[in-house]
């Protein structure tokens, strides 16, 4: 039985009452919210309650009281690196609801891409996306379906940097002499709007005006990040304006452009929402800070009476760990030390999917678990920290979450069959279920050649998961082995995985020759077989109480140093850490 006392407004707001209480018992479930949203947030408790037993499907007793720590519990998507088409958009929303995360942040302008269409300024769309853009039809389609599910839409157009895609249509309003084209290489870019041209403000306040009027929700999100200031250094009369205006230098005149464009975005009755960069001295209390270079532009946001929202932490293109993210808190660090008024300012925070490296066949396995994970820091109390019990939670969920449409498990035989070039992929399986892509901004610098947009994301590092649960099992296998805990049991488990893997070399290789995808993952996988046998070694040593030889140990260390240095392929070999614990264990 649900029972609603209100119904939520059509378009979700921020703020808005999520809470809903839960009781199920023999005789039946209650579900009771003060709105609609509580009720979609407590029917997905509901389907996470559903067990499928022998006698059918059953739901546990429980009462539940439940509400969301945080106001503001985001994911943004970066559809301008990558063109991320509608289906995979929606496949993604189905899993934000599922986790009870409400707002979906449209990263729709970059360097490579602008990805909406403009009836007023057609020229953006046309010559900045590579025919790659959304209808303003479809976008009303997605915010529909994303209210339905109890998620904001909040638009975001990146200026006066990550620009290039705006500037290929409309030169006039850039710093540099142009002619501009989308960008096809990553990273911090020179091109930047002419913050010292009327015309800049004018064609802003065309499109802003436009787009207010396309998205419902009160938040609209300016970028404001990395402008390296090169074209502006670069152009006398940018230069002349900052000296004639007293605005210091380049991060003058940035302060100055944003208070521009965030006059132009309070005009059309929405509130500027902008990357931490935006943050002066002189900001006005309306804005909202996003902080993505760490929490202490939020404390600082939140002393000067700013709002703000973490994502520092949450950036889930650079393949950390779930644990690392779980652990980030939007009022931890320096935001603790705020008073309980200022951190109230701090409304929660965003996952970020910044997609260099994502295609629609990989980004969910980018999004999905982890974001789960940060999810329940955004809506969970503080105290709730227990990683073990996390990771336990985050596999059921994964699980369900295949079961909306969401492919980050289903999407991984493909394309590892794909770089075997074989209907059966099981050897390069093994090898693949105990790497991760390289961490941090790690990719590009160890890229054979300089990865661009036109890249096809086909290879072994696209297809591995960006954290290794079969690594994070062995890893907890070894401590327990070495701890003394289930020691016999852990012992047989241990050297079952370590055969496999050193076994599984000889069959992989003479596949090579059926792949060129599989040359540069030959290597790792005569790598991955010695690691395991010095693990095995290591297990003689320690059950017999032997003592290796010094000239075992130095090749052991050369195997450790040698897998802690990726190469081109750009993966990590995760199980290489708790071999190393084995090898150490054994020569003490
Ligand atoms: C950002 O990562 N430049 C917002």
């Amino acid at each position: 039985v649900v029972h609603i006392d209100k119904a939520s407004k059509e378009i979700p707001e921020l703020g808005e009452d999520e809470s809903y209480t839960l009781e199920v018992a023999s005789n039946g479930a209650k579900l009771n919210a003060p709105t609609t949203l509580g009720a979609l947030r407590g029917l997905q408790t509901f389907c996470q309650l559903v067990e499928n037993t022998p006698s059918g499907f059953a739901v546990p007793a429980v009462s539940i009281q439940d509400s969301p720590r945080f106001p503001w519990r985001g994911l943004m998507i970066d559809v301008g690196r990558h063109f991320i088409p509608l289906d995979v958009l929606r496949r993604n929303l189905d899993g934000m609801e599922a986790v009870k995360l409400n707002v979906f942040h449209w990263h729709l302008s970059e360097n490579q891409g602008f990805r909406i269409e403009s009836k007023k300024l057609p020229k953006l769309h046309q010559l900045g996306s590579d025919g790659n853009f959304y209808t303003q039809a479809e976008v009303k389609d997605l915010i529909a379906y994303a209210s339905d599910r109890g998620i904001r839409v909040v638009p975001e157009f990146d200026m006066p940097g990550h620009s290039t895609a705006w500037l290929a249509a409309y030169p006039e309003i850039g710093s540099g002499p142009g002619p501009y084209s989308v960008e096809r290489n990553w990273g911090v870019m020179d091109p930047a709007m002419d913050p010292t041209k009327e015309e800049t403000y004018k064609l802003l306040g065309t499109f802003i005006g436009e787009m207010a009027k396309l998205f419902p929700d009160k938040y609209f999100h300016i970028g404001g990040d990395e402008v390296n200031g090169k074209e502006w250094g670069r152009n006398p009369k940018v230069q002349e304006f900052i000296r004639s205006h007293d605005l210091k230098n380049n991060a003058g005149l940035q302060a100055y452009f944003s208070d521009r464009v965030s006059r132009i975005v309070s005009k059309n009755d929405k509130i500027t929402v902008g990357w931490d960069e935006i943050l002066q001295p002189s900001a006005p209390k309306t804005i909202v800070i996003q902080s993505w270079r760490g929490p202490a532009s939020l404390a600082q946001a939140a002393k000067q009476g700013i709002h703000g929202i973490l994502s520092a932490g949450y950036y889930i293109d650079l393949n950390h760990s779930a644990a690392e993210h779980y652990a980030a808190d939007p009022l931890g660090d320096a935001a603790a030390a705020l008073t309980p008024e200022e951190q109230k300012l701090v409304l929660g925070g965003e996952a970020t999917m910044w997609s260099e490296f994502v295609s629609p066949e990989n980004i969910d396995s980018r999004v999905w678990p982890r974001t789960a994970a940060i999810a329940e820091r955004l809506w969970s109390p503080q105290n709730v920290t227990d990683v073990n019990s996390m990771y336990e939670r985050m596999y059921v969920v994964s699980r369900e979450l295949d079961w909306l449409g969401l492919t980050h498990n289903s999407g991984y035989a493909p394309m590892l069959r794909r770089i075997a070039n074989s209907d059966d992929a099981s050897k390069l399986k093994i090898l693949a279920d105990v790497v991760e892509p390289v961490k941090g901004y790690k990719r590009e610098v160890l890229a054979a050649t300089t990865p661009t947009s036109l890249a096809p994301l086909n290879r072994l590092v696209d297809a591995s998961r960006p954290e290794s649960e079969t690594a994070r099992r062995f890893g907890i296998a070894v401590d327990e082995y070495l701890a003394g805990t289930n020691k016999a049991q852990n012992e047989i488990e241990l050297r079952r995985w370590l055969t496999i893997w050193r076994d599984n070399d000889a069959a992989l290789q003479p596949l090579v020759s059926k792949s060129f995808l599989l040359v540069e993952v030959a290597p790792l996988s005569t790598q991955l077989s010695a690691l395991a046998a010095s693990g095995l070694d290591s297990l003689d040593y320690l059950s017999h109480g032997e003592h290796p030889a010094d000239a075992w140990k130095a090749q052991q260390q050369g195997l450790m140093d040698q897998a802690k240095t990726p190469g081109h392929a750009q993966v990590l070999i995760m199980v290489a850490p708790a071999v190393q614990k084995l090898v150490e264990a054994a020569g003490r």
